[in-house]
């Protein structure tokens, strides 16, 4: 689609990572800017400093878990500018589970399933509708993750079973706007293909009182920092993408209205093709790695 200034896009988490360089590429393309975030502080300030930088931005705490709120973002956004051309349901967190799936809380399941599969459904219901009346070329992009969405991480399970759940929904998405002839188009992002510095390790940082824990976790969470330094001292090089590679992919892959927002890389292709062999051939799976901070 054509992409150009003075179109409106929506991106959800866009205090941090991910979506605060999806909102400020999308800026810097002359878009209006919805931002919703949980987080109420960053938001000011990622609100604050995309406008300073002269765009139009339209700021509003939204948790994504609740649907009433993600109504009321789409209609906070169709009050200020109209329209939307670009929807990012971006907000995600990791769960926080520890141990084998059989001792997970069931807390951290509901928390990562209300924010990372019921936040990118809240959008698609509060959103598509109207992008649809407003008739205009438009398009959907959910944020999975190679962990789930290509193969789970087995000791990130949950967070895995979330992001796969992203990709069928999307995979659906796009057919029914399809079967509708619709000029809005969905796609599925892979944020990659390394790791990125964002937010994401301290995810819990926003867990609501609802989601709580009921017992304190056996091992601390680990910072980002502290998880790079146990690296570096076992002598293990990390990869990471920057951010702004991945806001860059995005705005390629809306321009050419790409599916699949999956970055190339050969591990992820290995991957792929070991999973897709493994069904064909009826094997167990061999291809799920340990994950990284086991
Ligand atoms: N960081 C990675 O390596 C990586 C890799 C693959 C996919 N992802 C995905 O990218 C997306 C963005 O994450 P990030 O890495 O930038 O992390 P981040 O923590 O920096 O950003 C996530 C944002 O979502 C917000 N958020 C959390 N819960 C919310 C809720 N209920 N409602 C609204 N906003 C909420 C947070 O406040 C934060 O601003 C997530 O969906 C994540 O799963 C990240």
């Amino acid at each position: 689609m054509d992409l150009r200034a003075g179109q409106v896009a929506v991106v959800t988490g866009a205090a941090s990572g991910i979506g605060l360089a999806l909102a400020r590429r999308f800026a810097a393309e002359g878009l209006k800017v919805v931002l919703a975030d949980v987080e109420e502080a960053p938001l000011r300030a990622a609100a604050d400093a995309l406008t300073a930088g002269g765009a139009e931005v339209l700021a509003r705490t939204v948790d994504v878990g609740v649907r009433d709120e993600v109504r009321g973002l789409a209609d906070a956004a169709y009050d200020a500018f109209g329209a939307v051309h670009v929807l990012c349901n971006n907000a995600g967190v990791g769960s926080g589970a520890e141990g084998r799936m059989w001792e997970h809380e069931v807390n951290d399941w509901k928390w990562a399933f209300a924010v990372n599969v019921w936040g990118v459904f809240h959008g698609i219901q509060a959103f598509v509708p109207r992008m649809l009346a407003g008739g205009a070329p438009g398009r959907v992009v959910n944020t999975s993750s190679t962990d789930g969405g290509i193969a789970p991480l087995p000791t990130a399970s949950v967070y895995a079973v979330t992001k796969a759940a992203v990709v069928t929904m999307t995979e659906s998405l796009h057919a029914h706007l399809t079967a509708e002839g619709a000029p809005v188009g969905a796609s599925v992002l892979f944020p990659g293909p390394h790791m990125l510095r964002t937010g994401l390790w301290e995810s819990h940082r926003n867990r609501p009182a609802r989601y709580a824990k009921e017992k304190p976790r056996r091992t601390p969470y680990r910072s980002l920092g502290q998880w790079e330094a146990a690296m570096q001292e076992a002598g293990q090089e990390i990869a990471f993408t920057p951010v702004e590679e991945v806001a860059d992919a995005v705005v390629d892959g809306i321009r050419a209205e790409r599916f699949w927002m999956l970055p190339p890389a050969e591990h992820t292709d290995r991957q792929i093709r070991a999973r897709a062999r493994s069904m064909l051939d009826r094997s167990a799976p061999s291809y799920l790695e340990r994950f990284i901070l086991d």
